[in-house]
């Protein structure tokens, strides 16, 4: 949706800023333990109006991630910096952000891992920004309200209700996602086809599979999918699950089995067959 620059101006490549205004020391400090050098930190600057990268410079530190130089740049050279992070623990999801063009969060991705050189970092392509590294997420939250919610079938006449163990594990693994919106981010039907009116994306997906799949809830949200959902959309390149920091087998897990469900009720002639001869076919019927 945004359209972000792709080249700059650079300017003082690799060097320290001047001491000055916006400069409190934290540079020096750092450069006192551990110190494994300058890194230059090229990071967009903007708004939804449009924006360009800027060139700042950070100490760099032995365990230091991403998040810290944006931080020290924040501390020395760019105090309006706008950043978004809460946990620096990688459970979150705030700070997500594209480091050297990779969706990433800044917070689990440390410096050392990241090859010599210039490190770019900017927003989120998929969502508009709002500023500089702050992406608006909020259309996300406006896709999860469309789903239907969890319903669960009446408990047992004990007033329990019973589940599988292997039911239990199939959709713990989707409850793990942290809503980082890393694998809409990299989704090229979002990031490059702009389908947001069209497509819930991979996150939702999870959502979806991890509601479907579960074995007290009572609706079907099938006919959701394959519609406003547009689950046909996705063409299971796996680019999902490449970028999710919590490791959920996001195209195998949720999303293929899915697309299996609605091909099944959808396009299987004896399936089709059957639904018209009792006429069961409604918009979000109960599960059979
Ligand atoms: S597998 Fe599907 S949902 Fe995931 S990135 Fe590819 S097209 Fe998008
Ligand atoms: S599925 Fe993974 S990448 Fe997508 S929002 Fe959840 S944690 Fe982030
Ligand atoms: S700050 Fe919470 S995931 Fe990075």
């Amino acid at each position: 949706m945004s359209d972000l620059p792709t080249t700059f101006e650079p300017h003082s490549p690799g060097k320290p800023p001047a001491a000055g205004p916006g400069n409190d020391g934290a540079t020096s400090n750092l450069q006192k333990s551990e110190a494994l050098g300058g890194r230059t930190m090229k990071i967009w600057r903007g708004d939804a109006a449009g924006g360009e990268f800027k060139e700042y410079h950070a100490e760099v530190s032995a365990g230091m991630v991403v998040l810290d130089a944006v931080h020290q740049v924040q501390a020395t050279q760019a105090g309006d910096l706008a950043c978004r992070w809460n946990c620096k623990a990688g459970k979150c999801g705030s700070c997500a952000a594209e480091i050297n063009g990779k969706p990433r969060l800044m917070c689990m991705t440390r410096i050392e891992s990241l090859p010599e050189g210039t490190i770019t970092v900017q927003p989120m392509k998929a969502f508009k920004p709002m500023k500089d590294l702050v992406t608006d997420v909020s259309w996300n939250y406006a896709v999860k309200k469309k789903i239907a919610p969890f319903t669960p079938k009446a408990p047992e006449a004990d007033g329990t209700w019973r589940m599988q163990q292997f039911e239990v594990e199939r959709v713990q693994e989707f409850r793990k996602c942290i809503e980082c919106f890393l694998c809409q981010d990299t989704c090229h039907v979002l990031r490059d086809h702009g389908k947001h009116e069209e497509f819930a994306g991979p996150r939702f997906f999870v959502h979806s599979a991890q509601l479907e799949m579960h074995p007290l809830d009572t609706v079907n949200r099938e006919a959701w999918l394959k519609n406003d959902g547009g689950l046909g959309y996705c063409n299971i390149t796996k680019c999902c699950t490449e970028v999710c920091p919590e490791h959920i087998h996001i195209t195998d897990n949720a999303i293929i089995p899915l697309k299996e469900r609605v091909a099944d009720t959808y396009y299987d002639p004896v399936i089709k067959l059957w639904r018209w001869a009792f006429k069961k076919f409604e918009h979000s019927e109960p599960k059979t």
